[in-house]
């Protein structure tokens, strides 16, 4: 019987990675995410948001965009979960560790667009991007843990970098819920304009949603203690870091009276 999802991964992602077998084809990608990580450090920065700018293509429409770009990470996974032969995912470990990555762009794709106040298309480029790097991680972390990784269940569960991360995980979530939903609630109506935002950690760092972020991607990593979600930590943190101190300047500019003891991601760091 012919998977799908799994054909298609087979014609068309094998031969770009020249790998032929599973094995190799994780390999190369984790590989391919630290190389990305890294250029995002040296390539222009991320022009979306206060930094939107329309000669990276016209604008799609902010919501359907977050909505597009970020669904691929959720919706590949859960067709090779479906649709595919799932020679890994009986275990319980598979399916918390991928059920962390997809509850995260569950989140990210249905529910973050449908709350947010942002009325500033995305130029097309950074759309597009977005979707390519989104669509990889749905392959990557999907192939993981649905065919790949076969975990002793038993020692898993109760080893303390299961829980600890489990836990990290949640923590890091939770700190990145709160803190979009506080950015969030800095607009009313139709305000398109910039606030200092207050409270919480905002009080220590500039970008506490950035900061929750990392946390939450090292939890999966070390709950995981998989390749693949290393490589997604280590990509989250350079990424964020770059754009929160991108972000941490745009304040000191902006705002004369921004507090002065504020760091931009890591609370008495960075
Ligand atoms: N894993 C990754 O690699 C990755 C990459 C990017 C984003 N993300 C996540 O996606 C979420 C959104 O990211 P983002 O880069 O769009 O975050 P952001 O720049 O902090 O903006 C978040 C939202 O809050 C608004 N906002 C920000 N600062 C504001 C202020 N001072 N006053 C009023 N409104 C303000 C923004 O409006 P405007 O759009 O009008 O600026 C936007 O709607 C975050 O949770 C982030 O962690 C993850």
């Amino acid at each position: 019987m012919t998977f799908i999802p799994e054909a298609l991964i087979q014609s068309y992602v094998y031969p770009v990675f020249l790998a032929s077998n599973d094995e190799e084809l994780i390999t190369r990608m984790c590989y391919g995410t630290l190389i990305y990580a890294f250029l995002t450090l040296v390539l222009p920065e991320a022009p979306y948001g206060r930094y939107t700018n329309y000669k990276f293509g016209f604008g799609v429409p902010v919501k359907l965009a977050w909505c597009l770009q970020e669904c691929p990470s959720f919706i590949i996974p859960v067709c090779l979960v479906v649709y595919g032969k799932q020679t890994a995912y009986r275990g319980v470990v598979n399916q918390m560790c991928l059920g962390m990555f997809v509850m995260h762009y569950f989140q990210r794709s249905f529910i973050y667009p449908l709350v947010m106040k942002s009325q500033r298309p995305v130029p097309f480029l950074t759309f597009f991007c977005a979707f390519l790097t989104c669509s990889y991680n749905g392959i990557l972390h999907g192939l993981y843990f649905v065919n790949f990784c076969h975990y002793k269940n038993e020692e898993w569960m109760y080893s303390p970098t299961f829980y600890i991360g489990f836990a990290l995980f949640l923590y890091g979530m939770k700190i990145n819920l709160g803190a979009d939903s506080t950015l969030k609630n800095l607009r009313s109506g139709n305000e398109t304009g910039y606030k200092i935002p207050t409270g919480g950690l905002f009080e220590r760092i500039s970008c506490p949603n950035y900061f929750g972020e990392i946390v939450e991607m090292w939890g999966y990593a070390l709950a995981s203690l998989a390749p693949p979600a290393a490589a997604h930590a280590v990509f989250t943190t350079l990424f964020l870091s770059r754009r929160a101190l991108q972000h941490h300047q745009w304040y000191l500019k902006k705002f004369e009276d921004y507090p002065k003891n504020r760091k931009a991601i890591f609370p008495f760091l960075l």
